[in-house]
């Protein structure tokens, strides 16, 4: 299977042993809501809408069908323990735009996954001819930050209060953004091109 110029699946070392990247599809549906329904809530604060409804699944795998999102799970012996997803909307005034939206298992973090999935739905964006980035999530997920800080995001917008968790308490979310096309005209000059594509 394949998704723009990148191919499906591929296989990644981390601390937690190896992991496969694999394009989600309809059939994943029962085993990404056990994956959502598992995560702390607090976890889950930075996406629009609450995945570990089963609606609001059905409506994501739609979403994929219709091909206006592109999920990546991270799989480990069978077991879904990451997904990464990359949003775009062909129709509205940013086509250029895309956002990450990631998320690991609790008990596989901290062993690089979250790193190593980030890389993966960084190079998926790429690969898209997306110019912009974007991604967000309440300020206190340090690991997030530093991760996509590496990959070169930068801080461009602080929302206060801007999500609710179930107890009604507000949280703030940081926006982060990444000129991709500046670094895809790096590459192009320094002669790899193709470095972001297989
Ligand atoms: C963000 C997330 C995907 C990272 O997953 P992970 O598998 O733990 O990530 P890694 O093991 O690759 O760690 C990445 C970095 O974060 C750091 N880190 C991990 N957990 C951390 C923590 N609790 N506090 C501070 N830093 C942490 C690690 O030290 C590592 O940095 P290093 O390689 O320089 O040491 C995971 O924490 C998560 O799912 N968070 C909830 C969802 C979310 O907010 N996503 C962000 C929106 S995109």
């Amino acid at each position: 299977m394949s998704s723009e110029t990148r191919t499906y699946p591929r296989r990644v070392q981390t601390e937690a042993g190896e992991i496969e990247f694999r394009l989600m599809s309809q059939a994943d549906e029962a085993a990404v809501l056990d994956f959502a329904q598992k995560l702390p809530v607090h976890d889950l604060l930075f996406l629009p809408r609450n995945i570990s409804e089963p609606k609001v699944l059905s409506a994501w795998i739609k979403e994929i069908e219709r091909g206006a999102i592109t999920s990546i799970l991270a799989m480990k012996g069978g077991r879904v323990v990451g997904c990464g997803t990359l949003v775009r909307d062909p129709w509205s005034w940013s086509p250029h735009v895309g956002e990450i939206r990631n998320v690991v298992s609790s008990d596989v973090r901290g062993q690089g996954v979250g790193r190593a999935l980030s890389q993966e739905t960084f190079a998926l964006a790429l690969s898209a001819g997306l110019e912009k980035l974007v991604v967000q999530m309440t300020v206190d997920q340090s690991g997030a930050i530093a991760i996509f800080e590496g990959l070169g995001f930068k801080a461009e917008a602080l929302l206060r209060d801007h999500v609710k968790d179930k107890d009604g308490k507000t949280h703030d979310i940081v926006v982060l953004g990444h000129n991709v096309a500046q670094v895809r005209a790096q590459l192009e000059a320094y002669g790899v091109p193709g470095a972001v594509q297989h």
